[in-house]
């Protein structure tokens, strides 16, 4: 391992995500274990604006794997995108005598942690932190599998009620521009139709769609929709559309909202979360710079963040695939 890093820094960024804090515990227990020191920023890039740091042990991230949220708080900071507020912050980390941060976030963490490496030839990591999973060059972010638990368990409750009144619900999830997060809790929960914003499925086959199910002796329905969906129109009105068009429908909507976004971490989340923070830190140690960790067919892999950044993540064209056989 290398010399010329003796203190590691480590913030969240961007949307907090379950499996936050486990990630930020096992980057701290991995310094520890080099004989690194290590320091919490606190509220993401604009606690490092503002010096807002703080020594880390290991015994600071005591009971923390199970917790959701992220103990360092996180924000999105405008001031960081300036060359302004990046001059602050290299300042505050050249006064602490860091030598090199772990971010845990998204892509817009991640294009903030490239400009600051490249200009200031500063070493960085990202660790991919979002319950989206949208981000390239990882088949799982941390919080996506928590996620995805919470919302199939809330839609199993509307189910129920679903049935009881003969209903048809709407539940929009998140997922901001990508599908993942709706297509499979759609698949998982049985839902009737899933629209994803990949996918346009259009309004006249949502409606052909929903005859269909009735006709085939359905009494009740789930469609799970993204919220970044572009079928053309929000859920609500999705609900008027249907309505004045298969009258037979009583129609209902559920947002589901941050609750997804809370909870405790799925065990999967937490060991994710240990695996991509000892990568992290030992990839620094290594001498490497300016990587996101991610997992690739069960191992754990490094991906340029400028890579992560630009690329795509691709719906699963098979799990279509597969939802469109069980909506038959
Ligand atoms: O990126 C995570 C996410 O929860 C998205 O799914 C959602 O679009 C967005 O953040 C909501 O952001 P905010 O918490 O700022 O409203």
């Amino acid at each position: 391992m290398s010399n010329n890093i003796r203190k590691i820094a480590v913030l969240t960024s961007g949307g907090d995500a379950p499996g936050m804090n486990a990630a930020i515990r096992s980057v701290v227990r991995t310094c520890a274990y080099h004989k690194v020191e290590c320091v919490g920023i606190y509220r993401g890039y604009q606690g490092m604006i503002e010096g807002d740091f703080k020594e880390m042990n290991a015994r600071s991230v005591n009971n923390i794997i199970n917790r959701g949220g992220t103990i360092l708080k996180s924000a999105r900071s405008m001031d960081f995108r300036t060359p302004e507020g990046r001059e602050k912050a290299y300042r505050h980390l050249r006064d602490h005598n860091i030598d090199a941060f772990v971010v845990i976030g998204g892509d817009g963490s991640f294009t903030g942690a490239m400009i600051f490496s490249e200009s200031f030839d500063f070493p960085v990591m990202g660790i991919p932190g979002t319950i989206d999973n949208d981000i390239y060059g990882t088949s799982f972010t941390l919080g996506y599998d928590t996620a995805l638990n919470t919302v199939v368990e809330a839609i199993d409750k509307i189910r129920d009620t679903a049935i009881s009144h003969n209903r048809l619900f709407f539940v929009e999830v998140m997922g901001r521009d990508a599908g993942h997060i709706a297509l499979n809790t759609g698949v998982g929960a049985g839902a009737e139709e899933i629209l994803i914003p990949e996918e346009n499925l259009g309004l006249e086959r949502l409606l052909e769609s929903m005859e269909r199910s009735r006709l085939s002796g359905k009494s009740s329905s789930i469609v799970v929709v993204a919220e970044g969906d572009k079928i053309g129109k929000s859920v609500f009105e999705l609900k008027e559309y249907v309505e004045d068009n298969l009258p037979d429908y009583d129609v209902r909507v559920t947002v589901l909202g941050h609750i997804q976004r809370g909870g405790r971490p799925t065990c999967f989340d937490r060991v994710l979360a240990s695996r991509m923070g000892v990568k992290a830190v030992e990839s620094l140690l290594e001498g490497k710079s300016n990587y996101m960790v991610g997992l690739a067919k069960d191992e754990i892999i490094l991906t340029p963040l400028d890579q992560a950044v630009k690329g795509k993540s691709e719906i699963n064209r098979e799990l279509l695939r597969v939802s469109d056989i069980m909506t038959t």
